[in-house]
This record gives structure tokens, sequence and C-alpha cells, in this order.
């Protein structure tokens, strides 16, 4: 079974290997980031635990989302990964980062404590920006394919075939746009990112 909690500076050493662990290189957050987002927003800071072992975590923070003008990009965003703009006064959870043991349903706890959080706090949305991970790799596979094209791409059971776009819409989200230069050295989506959001609905009723 996994436990969500919330993260502790004593777990930060344990967050940095795994981070190490799961993300490729040139997308991986380094402690002093870890710790800043844990000072400015504990809340949205959180582990996922499977027999004691932390198996994924992800950070947030508040911003103000307009959907006609969305972020775009991440070091902006976040600040950087140390979220000193989180703002008090804001609309929206923002996923700063999620990673997890490929396939421990740590990933999808994860966004559940997210969509949680939200509702807690009357957040109208939850937000955020995913990669486009399989896209370098499908174009290599098949052939060159338009971003805009291969978003929509769906496998025999319906499911999109980029694996993570699929994560995040199985788990309740929805692509809102696309965004160029979205991460500075994300091979694997080529740089591209996706805004995706999921609305609160128990927000004014
Ligand atoms: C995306 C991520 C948060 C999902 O968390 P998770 O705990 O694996 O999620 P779940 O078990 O709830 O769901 C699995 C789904 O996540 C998606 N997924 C995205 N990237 C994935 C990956 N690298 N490995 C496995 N699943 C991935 C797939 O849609 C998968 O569903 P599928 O079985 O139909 O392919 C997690 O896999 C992750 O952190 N990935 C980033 C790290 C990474 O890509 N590492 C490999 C490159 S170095």
């Amino acid at each position: 079974m996994i436990k969500i909690g919330n993260a502790k500076i004593k777990d930060l050493d344990k967050v940095v290997e795994l981070e190490n662990e799961i993300w490729p290189e040139g997308t991986r957050a380094s402690k002093e980031k870890f710790e800043s987002r844990l000072k400015i927003f504990p809340q949205g800071f959180f582990l996922a635990l499977k027999n004691e072992e932390v198996i994924g975590t992800s950070t947030s923070e508040i911003i103000n989302y307009e959907p006609e003008n969305p972020p775009t990009s991440w070091e902006n965003i976040t600040d950087k990964g140390y979220i000193r703009n989180h703002n008090l006064n804001g609309n929206a959870l923002y996923v700063v980062s999620i990673g997890a043991v490929s396939r421990s349903g740590g990933g999808s706890a994860l966004i559940s404590a997210q969509k949680n959080l939200a509702q807690k706090l009357d957040l109208k949305y939850l937000i955020l920006g995913a990669r486009i991970s399989g896209y370098d790799k499908y174009c290599k596979i098949n052939k060159e394919i338009n971003i805009n094209d291969y978003v929509k791409l769906r496998r025999e059971d319906k499911e999109l075939i980029d694996p993570e776009l699929r994560f995040y819409t199985r788990n309740g989200l929805k692509l809102h746009k696309i965004i160029s230069n979205y991460m500075q050295e994300d091979k694997e989506s080529r740089n591209y990112g996706a805004i995706m959001v999921w609305e609160n609905k128990s927000k004014d009723k």
C-alpha cells in the first residue's frame, strides 16, 4: 500500500537520491531547490512511501493562472525551481515537480494528493507542465511528425501514445496548450511541454 505524507528536512537526501535515479540529466533539481520549496510551501511537498521506502515525491506552489495567458516556461513559472514567487493570493496549485519509480503507482497517488490540496485550499485549478517525453523517440523510430499531430496519436486501446500525457490524462488532467522551449535541456521532449489542467469543480459551489 502507498502512503502519502509531507516531507521534512531530514527526508531531503532521499528525495535527491530518487531524483537522480529517475530523471535524465539536465532535468534534475538540486538539493538547494528542494530545500527552498520545503521552506516556502511545506504543505505542497509530498512523499509517496511503500514499505517505509520513498518511491516518489512531488512539490507545488500557488500561482495565479489565467487560461488565456498560460505559463510559458518552467523556469519562469517556478522561479527556476526555487518558488520564491509562491503567491498566496493565486487561484491555482501548480505542480513544480513529480517523480516516482516507474509503474509503482506512486505518480498517481501524488497527483491525487496535489488535487486534494487544491480542494482543501479552495483553489480553482491544478496545473502542471508535462514533458512530452515520447516525442523524440517516436520521430526517430517512425517518421518526423509535427508536435501538434504527435500529441493526438492514440494506441489501439484509444489511450494516448505519449507515456507522460497518457499518465496525466488518465489522472484527470486535460491538455490545454503546447509550449515550445518549456524546459531547457529536455531532449526526449525536444524541449516541448504541455500545460495540463484539472478544474476543481467543488470550487464555487
Ligand atoms: C510519470 C511518472 C510520475 C508516473 O508515475 P508512476 O508511479 O510510474 O505512475 P503510475 O504507476 O500511476 O502510472 C504508470 C503510467 O505512467 C506513465 N509513465 C510516464 N513515464 C513513465 C515511465 N518512464 N515509466 C513508466 N511509466 C511512465 C505511463 O502512462 C504509465 O502507464 P502505462 O503503464 O500505460 O504505460 C513516473 O513514471 C516518473 O516519474 N517518470 C519520470 C521519470 C522517467 O521518465 N524516467 C525514465 C527516463 S530516465
